[in-house]
């Protein structure tokens, strides 16, 4: 089984995940060794500070191997064909984290890999995010539904669309708050919808976005988006998590970030070291979560 969207997990599964994080979280030890004698290969194509070092803990907590493959070392690099590529390393590895540009070529890879691959990112979707997410509001809240999420900002990236995938799967709410141009994609609002999820869409950082229990954003400028630079500030610019907008807020929601920041942009220093702010706990979530989808994949997995 792969995972290359949160889709790929249903309300028990995703739900089950989410409960064995905060498991393993208070003890460490509490899932085993599933991957003993088992060798990881990790292949990011862009940077990572969360993601990769949360994933390398994780395999070592399990009992697995640790093999980093550098795409200029590999003869991908010199043309070799993606599925000669998958096909040859899964005779070696028995798995593989791969953060990318294109989904395309993770569903490539993934289609002629013979054993698991892990999203660890691409433009469309960070689904390994959205568990560390509803942990994150799960420690928070107790709970896993009846919950009002907003997130503020660029309504049609890879963190925003796994954010409103897992609501889908969840039955929850959410509220998308963001300016014409970035909105998330219909898509994937039809798809969260025709999972029971209810999703809202906002040009404004007000009205149903005050009564929420979490509040969350991502940079403005994703990875790959730094020649849109100047337009996209200019048009995110009001839906910044400021204490503007907290003080208005009928209830106090917990804020998010899946992090890393831009202090300044789409959230102020301020408001990302309050009180309500829960960005550093969603950032250590990334190992739990991450190990209970390890977990929870190779307990389907016999080679
Ligand atoms: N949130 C996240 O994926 O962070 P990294 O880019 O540091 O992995
Ligand atoms: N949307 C951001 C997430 C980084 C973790 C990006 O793709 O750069």
């Amino acid at each position: 089984m792969d995972f290359l969207k949160v889709t790929e997990l249903n309300l028990d599964s995703f739900s089950a995940i989410v409960r064995n994080g905060v498991k393993t979280k208070k003890n460490p030890a509490y899932l085993g060794t599933p991957l003993k004698g088992k060798h990881i290969g990790i292949f990011f194509e862009k940077p990572s500070t969360r993601t990769r070092i949360s994933f390398e803990v994780a395999i070592h907590h399990l009992g697995g191997e640790v093999i980093h493959l550098n795409a200029n070392e590999l003869q991908i690099s010199r043309g070799e064909s993606i599925e000669d590529t998958a096909k040859v390393l899964s005779r070696y590895l028995d798995g593989l984290v791969i953060r990318t540009n294109s989904h395309k070529f993770l569903e490539d890879f993934a289609r002629f890999a013979d054993v698991p691959v892990i999203n660890a990112l691409s433009d469309l979707y960070h689904p390994c995010q959205s568990l560390a997410d509803f942990m994150t509001i799960y420690e928070a809240s107790g709970r896993l539904n009846n919950l009002k999420i907003c997130y503020s900002g660029d309504g049609d990236n890879n963190v925003a669309h796994s954010l409103i995938l897992a609501s889908g799967i969840t039955k929850n709410e959410i509220i998308v708050a963001s300016p014409s141009g970035y909105a998330p994609s219909e898509e994937i609002i039809r798809e969260a919808r025709n999972l029971g999820g209810k999703v809202t869409l906002e040009n404004k950082l007000d009205g149903s976005c005050l009564d929420v229990d979490a509040t969350y954003t991502d940079v403005w400028i994703s990875m790959g988006k730094e020649k849109e630079s100047s337009i996209r500030k200019k048009k995110l610019k009001p839906f910044q998590l400021n204490s503007e907008y907290l003080e208005k807020c009928v209830k106090k929601p917990i804020i998010m970030h899946c992090l890393p920041a831009n202090k300044g942009q789409e959230i102020t220093e301020d408001l990302f070291n309050s009180p309500y702010s829960r960005v550093i706990d969603q950032a250590e979530n990334r190992l739990h979560t991450q190990k209970a989808l390890l977990h929870y994949l190779y307990s389907q997995y016999k080679r």
